[in-house]
C-alpha cells in the first residue's frame, strides 16, 4: 500500500508526516475509535474521481462515533468536504481507498468512554482489490462467533471490535481459506470478516438482518435496493442458518473494500456449480457500471471530486488551509 501524502488532522489538511499520535493514545490502548472505509473511483469517461455514496459513509460514521457517545466537532458537511478537499490535494487520478477515524485522542489511562477528546483524522490512498480472489473465494465457518449488540455493537465500525475479525480472518487464512463466515452468538449467519453476506437461493435472495448482529453495510443496502429492482429478484432481510449455506445456489459478500465478492466454495463444498454464478455476475456488473458513473438513475450515489474546481484545484495546493473551525 502506497502512504497518503496528505492528511486531514485536527481541522486541517497537513502533510502525512504530521499526524502522529503518542503511544499513550486512549484510541490506541484501549480500541476508544470508530472508523469509515469509502471509495472513489477513477472515471477515465468523465477525468474524474467518483466518491461512492460518500454522504450515507459520513452517516455512518456519525452513528458509529454517537454509539461510543462521541460529540463531533465537525458536522456532516464539515467531514464530506474535508474527505473532497483531502482528494483534491492528492490530487488522484486512480481508484483510491478514502478512511476516516474518530478516536478518544487523550494521553491517558482508565478504561472509558466519558471525560474524552474525540479527534478526527482522514487519510486516503491509492486502492485496488481488497479481497485478491474475489470471483472465487473459499470461505470457511469461522469457529470465532460475531460480537454481540450487548457486548459491543457491530451494527457500527467500532475500531476494538474489529480485533473479532481479525482473530476470525487470520484462522481462515491460516488454515488456507480466503475469508472466515461468522456465525452470531445464536448460531445464525452474521457476516465475514469485513463484508456482508447475501445468498441465492430459488431464485431469492437473503441477507441477515441488522439485527443480528452485523454491520449495518451501505454496500448491503445498495445490493438490496439492486436486486429487486436491476435483476427482478426479490431480497429478503432475515436470520440465516449455518446449513441454507451449504445448499444456496449463489453466495456473495459485499462490502465496500471486498465489492461484490463471489463465494465459490464453503470449507471444500462448492457452492451451487461451484463457479461464479449467474446473479452474482449480473450484479457485479451493474455495480462497477455505477461507481463508475456510468447508470444515469445513480448519478445521486456518485460525488465527483474535480468537476467544477479543476482550475483552481489543478494549481494551488490547500495543505495546511483550515477547513474546519478547529478545536485549539
Ligand atoms: C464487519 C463489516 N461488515 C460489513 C462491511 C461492509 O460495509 P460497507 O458496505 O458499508 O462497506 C464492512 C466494511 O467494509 C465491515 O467491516
Amino acid at each position: 500500500m502506497t502512504l497518503p501524502r496528505h492528511a486531514f488532522f485536527r481541522g486541517r489538511i497537513v502533510p502525512y508526516s504530521q499526524a502522529r499520535v503518542g503511544v499513550l493514545t486512549h484510541a490506541l490502548n484501549y480500541g476508544t475509535a470508530a472508523f469509515a472505509g469509502i471509495r472513489a473511483y477513477w472515471s477515465a469517461e468523465e477525468e474524474d474521481l467518483l466518491v461512492f455514496r460518500l454522504a450515507d459513509h459520513i452517516r455512518r460514521f456519525t452513528q458509529s462515533a454517537r454509539l461510543l457517545g462521541f460529540e463531533l466537532t465537525e458536522s456532516p458537511d464539515d467531514l464530506q468536504t474535508a474527505v473532497l478537499e483531502l482528494l483534491r490535494t492528492e490530487l488522484y487520478r486512480e481508484d483510491c481507498y478514502i478512511r476516516p477515524l474518530v478516536f478518544a485522542g487523550d494521553e491517558s489511562i482508565g478504561v472509558r468512554l466519558h471525560n474524552l477528546t474525540p479527534e478526527v483524522s482522514i487519510v486516503s490512498f491509492p486502492y485496488g482489490r481488497y479481497l485478491e480472489n474475489d470471483e472465487a473465494l473459499h470461505a470457511t465457518i469461522s469457529s470465532w462467533r460475531r460480537i454481540d449488540d450487548n457486548m459491543i455493537p457491530a451494527r457500527g465500525k467500532i475500531a476494538g471490535a474489529y480485533v473479532n475479525s481479525a482473530l476470525a480472518k487470520t484462522d481462515a487464512q491460516r488454515a488456507g481459506f480466503d475469508e472466515p463466515i461468522l456465525l452470531n452468538a445464536d448460531g445464525h449467519v452474521a457476516e465475514a470478516s469485513a463484508a456482508n453476506l447475501f445468498l441465492v437461493h430459488n431464485g431469492v435472495a437473503a441477507t441477515p438482518p441488522v439485527t443480528d448482529n452485523v454491520l449495518e453495510g451501505i454496500s448491503r443496502r445498495t445490493v438490496l435496493e439492486l436486486l429487486p429492482r436491476e435483476l427482478g429478484i426479490s431480497a429478503a432481510e432475515r436470520s440465516i442458518d449455518r446449513t441454507e449455506l451449504l445448499v444456496a445456489d449463489e453466495i456473495f459478500l459485499c462490502g465496500t473494500g471486498a465489492q461484490i465478492a463471489a463465494v465459490t466454495r464453503i470449507d471444500h463444498r462448492p457452492v451451487g456449480s461451484g463457479r461464479m454464478g449467474q446473479v452474482v455476475a449480473s450484479l457485479r456488473k451493474l455495480f462497477f457500471d455505477i461507481v463508475r458513473g456510468r447508470r444515469k438513475e445513480y448519478r445521486r450515489w456518485c460525488t465527483p471530486v474535480y468537476a467544477g474546481v479543476r482550475d483552481t484545484h489543478r494549481t494551488e495546493s490547500s495543505v495546511e488551509t483550515p477547513l474546519v473551525h478547529s478545536r485549539d
